[in-house]
């Protein structure tokens, strides 16, 4: 009965906790009335270790730790860890998602924007949700059609959808409650961040910056959909006035007329908040187009490759710090923001800490911004270190490739030394355990560049730049490829052990304080390290890499672990032979739930084709093929691999059937027969004799693969 009134009294309320009457607030502070499903309030949100069994949001609680004081399961009992069910998903794309779990029910996001509830202990489906993601977006992701999670508030889950839309979710039946767009349609924007629920707002972000948007972050009133407050990242056109006098001063840091590319700096990741300071923040994406700044401060392109705090009550700016002050590399300063005390100088200080795509591992002062630590985790060759009174990296004078007109090629790349994959920290061992890799990247620019539709638009010369046929240059750069588990000490600021992986592109990070860290990697295995020395201690093979971080939960007493596997992202997109490197992935999209005695088992895999298809028997025209092998590199590489050689995520073209039947060429490139699945028509951008260039490159690429094949 008492239970009765209460849900009338929420019901009355419209379901805004923070207006909620006296009985529901004590209610809800005791964390008792759970019989509404995913009852998740401000209380809970900001306590998570008073209920380690449940994985409350993303990144396990606001400070984004990716760490569960759970310990049933430890570095000891490990090796007694089996699959105790998984779920084989209808989508066979990258799959980033790290669920969540709110008392014993599991939610997860995946490829295309669907999400998934689970009974968390038997794997049972409860509902999915399919927001009918339009193909034709894909054109628009530059990394993958992914989605990151979902967050959760009040009996509601709330999407962001890759086409720009966020949707409140009834957590109970899946069905949408409202839905408002987020992004100027007419614009290349998408989405694939998981969204924050902060005291009854929603907070988003949106990317596109290697297509040319204007990035900002939003929060929305959960209860409503209405937009509460939106931060840009990039000031607009000044004759419409500036939004804030942030930007105002951040214009005189930017080139006459940037606004016309939209300028970047998207929010495309995550955010983290610190209640006591009501901060939120979050990191800024690179520059669009590429090599576009003069060289040296003032132009440093505020608020670009930035790390931001804003008030997450009004939206308005507090404090930035820029990790990449002019950026041309792709150095989004996206990465895992991660909050923490650390003892500083004997001193206990309130740190925000990012390992940045430039290498570099950041330690800030997060009431302040002010520049605590910065050391790099991984090499760089295009700096020689920061300045601690200014934070400013010291930028080596080859590295303006745009000034020199020269390939210059640079450690990190564009995948950064830490990319999007979340990093974890362990108050336990005080060790943060990054995924870090060593991915170099050559960049040249293009100097005809014009922005154009249905075509990535970096302003790089993808073509010139393109992995060469020649095996020698092709065994070089897959040597140079690394990955490994880094654990960092942020207050020693160094490396404390390092475990050693095939090649770049691996999971997420878990800790835990059962002395363990977890990580799934791109060799197709999920793995459980001691978390103080990093000995390897158990793994599973999952027939697929696996990018996601994993995430831990408890369901009467007993822990289980759960991870998302299925390949997937940039790497192997768009770096062809180079995403090889950890072993050949195929995409098996699945959930993984572990726990100790777990006895279920994966269908064995199916062995690989191994026929090599013979290529076409024609004669091609060295300079049509030099010419389609240009449009190659602008409009399809980015999906279908550099030098046509694709990652596994789409067709391979050069074994394609497109390349014997001009007809199926024509009904796909041409007339957009499987738009729905990510491969939308360039009619619009490539004519009749663009598109037979592009054919004749891949009939080129074809035989000289095959020539140079043992088959
Ligand atoms: C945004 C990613 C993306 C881009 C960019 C892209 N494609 Fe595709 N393409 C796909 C996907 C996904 C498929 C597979 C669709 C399906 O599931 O059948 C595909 C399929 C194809 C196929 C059919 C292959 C087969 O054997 O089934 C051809 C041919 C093709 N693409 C050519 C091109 C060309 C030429 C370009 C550049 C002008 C291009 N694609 C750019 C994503 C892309």
């Amino acid at each position: 009965m008492r239970r009765a009134l209460i849900f009338v009294a929420i019901a009355l309320l419209g379901g805004a906790g923070v207006l909620a009457g006296p009985r529901v607030v004590a209610a809800a502070r005791a964390g008792t009335p759970r019989a509404r499903r995913a009852w998740v309030t401000a209380y809970r949100l900001t306590h998570p270790n008073a209920e380690p069994q449940n994985w409350l949001s993303t990144g396990h609680d606001y400070s984004d730790t990716w760490f569960s004081p759970l310990k049933a399961i430890d570095d000891r009992n490990v090796g007694g860890l089996g699959l105790a069910w998984h779920d084989d998903l209808d989508t066979h794309r990258g799959q980033e998602a790290t669920p969540v779990v709110v008392d014993g029910v599991m939610y997860t996001t995946s490829a295309w924007s669907k999400v998934q509830a689970f009974n968390a202990v038997t794997g049972r489906r409860l509902w999915q949700f399919d927001p009918k993601v339009p193909g034709r977006i894909a054109i628009y992701a530059c990394c993958d059609v992914v989605n990151r999670g979902v967050a959760v508030w009040m009996g509601r889950l709330y999407l962001a959808t890759l086409d720009g839309r966020l949707i409140a979710l009834d957590a109970r039946t899946g069905r949408p409650v409202w839905s408002v767009l987020t992004v100027d349609p007419r614009r290349p924007y998408t989405v694939t961040g998981a969204p924050l629920a902060v005291a009854g707002r929603i907070i988003i972000g949106n990317a596109g910056a290697e297509y040319g948007v204007r990035g900002y972050v939003s929060a929305y009133d959960a209860a409503t959909g209405k937009l509460l407050w939106r931060f840009y990242t990039v000031p607009g056109d000044p004759a419409k006035g500036f939004e804030s006098a942030v930007l105002a001063r951040a214009a005189k840091t930017w080139p006459p007329g940037w606004w016309r590319s939209g300028g970047g700096a998207t929010v495309w990741n995550t955010f983290s908040y610190d209640p006591d300071l009501g901060l939120l923040y979050f990191g800024t994406g690179n520059i669009q187009p590429w090599g576009r700044m003069p060289s040296g401060a003032p132009a440093d392109g505020l608020l670009s490759a930035s790390i931001v705090a804003v008030h997450v009550a009004t939206g308005q700016y507090a404090w930035h710090f820029q990790t990449t002050p002019g950026d041309r590399w792709d150095y989004d300063s996206t990465q895992t923001l991660t909050l923490a005390t650390l003892t500083i100088d004997g001193r206990p200080r309130k740190v925000i800490m990012q390992a940045a795509k430039n290498g570099y591992f950041y330690v800030l002062d997060r009431a302040t911004g002010r520049l605590l630590a910065a050391r790099n985790f991984v090499p760089v060759n295009w700096s020689r270190g920061i300045d601690p009174q200014t934070g400013r990296p010291e930028v080596k004078p080859e590295a303006f490739y745009d000034v020199t007109g020269q390939v210059w090629v640079g450690t990190p790349g564009a995948a950064g030394g830490h990319n999007w994959q979340p990093m974890s920290f362990s108050p336990v061992t005080g060790l943060v355990y990054i995924p870090a890799q060593e991915v170099s990247f050559p960049y040249l620019l293009d100097r005809a560049f014009e922005p154009q539709a249905l075509a990535t638009n970096m302003g790089i010369d993808q073509a010139a730049t393109s992995l060469p046929p020649d095996p020698k240059i092709r065994a070089q750069a897959l040597a140079g490829l690394k990955g490994y588990l880094s654990a960092w000490d942020p207050v020693a600021e160094r490396e404390v052990w390092r475990a050693p992986l095939a090649g770049p592109w691996n999971g997420g990070v878990l800790s835990t304080a059962g002395n363990l860290v977890f990580e799934g990697n791109a060799a197709g295995s999920f793995v459980a390290y001691r978390a103080s020395d990093g000995k390897r201690l158990w793994s599973f093979a999952a027939e697929t890499g696996i990018i996601a971080a994993p995430m831990t939960f408890a369901v009467a007493g007993k822990q289980y672990v759960t991870v998302l596997a299925g390949w997937g992202g940039i790497f192997p997109l768009a770096a062809g032979e180079l995403s090889f490197k950890s072993g050949r992935q195929v995409n098996r999209s699945r959930v993984l739930t572990f726990a100790l005695g777990g006895t279920d088992r994966l269908p064995a895999a199916p062995p690989e084709p191994t026929s090599v298809v013979p290529p076409p028997a024609v004669r091609v025209d060295p300079a049509l093929a030099a010419q389609g092998a240009q449009e190659y590199a602008r409009r399809c590489g980015s999906c279908h691999g550099d030098g046509a050689v694709s990652g596994g995520l789409v067709p391979d073209l050069r074994y394609s059937a497109a390349l014997r039947s001009e007809e199926f060429w024509n009904a796909v490139v041409d007339g957009g027969a499987f738009e729905s699945e990510g491969m939308v028509s360039f009619k619009s951008v490539l004519s009749a004799a663009q598109q037979a260039a592009v054919r004749a490159y891949l009939i080129e690429r074809a035989q000289q693969s095959y020539a140079a094949s043992a088959h």
